[in-house]
């Protein structure tokens, strides 16, 4: 009996956000916690998905009747599998497919992309079809579009290839950070709304646009240092720049009080820097730091009810392993 298991990491954006909607850079790095999705061939005539995240499992004969199953939440799914009918004439049938993902969803870490990388490169493996990462990425870009409209296309790009990437006006370049590096990603609770802070910038770019438009430009120029200093593996001066990136967003008020606790938690406790991560306003925090220093600020963190992980820099991307 056949098996596979492929494996996406997540994402989380180290600097830049907003201000790249606005034309300047953002760093995105992909990190070690990931989504995992397995495919065991069955005995019988049956598909069947089970999506542990959601304790939901869904059987069918074929996946028309599978994906009528399927709520629209999961449109992302049933999208895949019609395109691996239609464009490379695989029958999916007799298989088990299970998804999992350690990843906080809606809080900015790139959980949809990396669903959808593991799920398109584990039936990729299970098939046979040896498409290259090029593709499964943008076979993964399809699917994101469908849950985020019009997605930058950093996190499936993230979660397909791995490492870091720096994203400038539609482009990318990756960033070679050369050792690991570990930090704390800490979720306050609070499901970000990636449209509602947006909408938050742009209407304070409306009524003081001078002085916004002042706080995207220093953010840019964060981002461009953040680069250099990512390639040097300059730890403690990317913990200053991140907290200076925390500043601006935070006078751009995409922070809040549950990040800002966190973020004071951190400094306090021996973290080179911190800053919130994706949109802001609930969502994640991302904090660099000694791993002896990130474990006592995730116990902390803890005794306070917030959830957290400490990581590293992912350098693989997708990867699968055939049974
Ligand atoms: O929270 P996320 O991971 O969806 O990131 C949003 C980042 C923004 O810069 C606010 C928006 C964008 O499309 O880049």
């Amino acid at each position: 009996m056949r098996s596979v298991i492929s494996i996406a990491p997540g994402k989380s954006i180290l600097f830049g956000e907003h201000a790249v909607v606005y034309g300047f850079p953002a760093i995105a790095m992909a990190i070690s916690v990931n989504s995992e999705c397995r495919i065991n061939e069955i005995e019988e005539n049956k598909i069947k998905i089970i999506l542990y995240n959601y304790d939901q499992v869904f059987e069918a004969n074929n996946i028309k009747t599978l994906s009528q199953k399927f709520s629209s939440k999961y449109n992302q799914i049933s999208e895949c599998f019609y395109n691996f009918q239609k464009d490379y004439g695989v029958q999916i049938e007799n298989v088990e497919i299970k998804i999992i993902s350690n990843l906080f969803p809606s809080a900015g870490l790139g959980s949809s992309a990396s669903i959808a990388v593991s799920l398109i490169n584990a039936l990729n493996c299970y098939y046979e079809l040896n498409l290259k990462k090029e593709e499964i990425n943008s076979l993964a870009y399809e699917l994101e579009k469908i849950v985020h409209g019009s997605p930058s296309g950093i996190d499936n790009t993230i979660c397909t290839f791995g490492n870091a990437i720096y994203f400038e006006n539609g482009k990318f370049d990756y960033v070679k950070i050369p050792q690991e590096f570990l930090f704390l990603i800490t979720y306050t609770n609070i499901e970000h709304n990636t449209k509602e802070a947006i909408n938050r910038i742009r209407h304070l770019k409306e009524i003081n646009s001078k002085q916004t438009e002042q706080f995207l430009k220093q953010i840019g120029k964060i981002t461009k240092k953040a680069k250099v200093e990512l390639t040097r593996n300059n730890i403690q001066e990317i913990g200053k720049l991140m907290n200076l990136n925390q500043k601006y967003l935070s006078n751009l008020q995409v922070s809040n009080e549950q990040i800002s606790e966190i973020i004071n938690i951190s400094l306090k406790n021996g973290a080179f820097g911190s800053k919130l991560t994706g949109a802001g306003l609930g969502g994640c925090v991302i904090t660099l730091g000694k791993r002896k220093d990130l474990e006592k600020i995730s116990s902390i963190l803890k005794a306070k009810g917030y959830k957290s992980f400490i990581a590293k820099n992912d350098k693989l991307g997708v990867i699968c392993e055939k049974k």
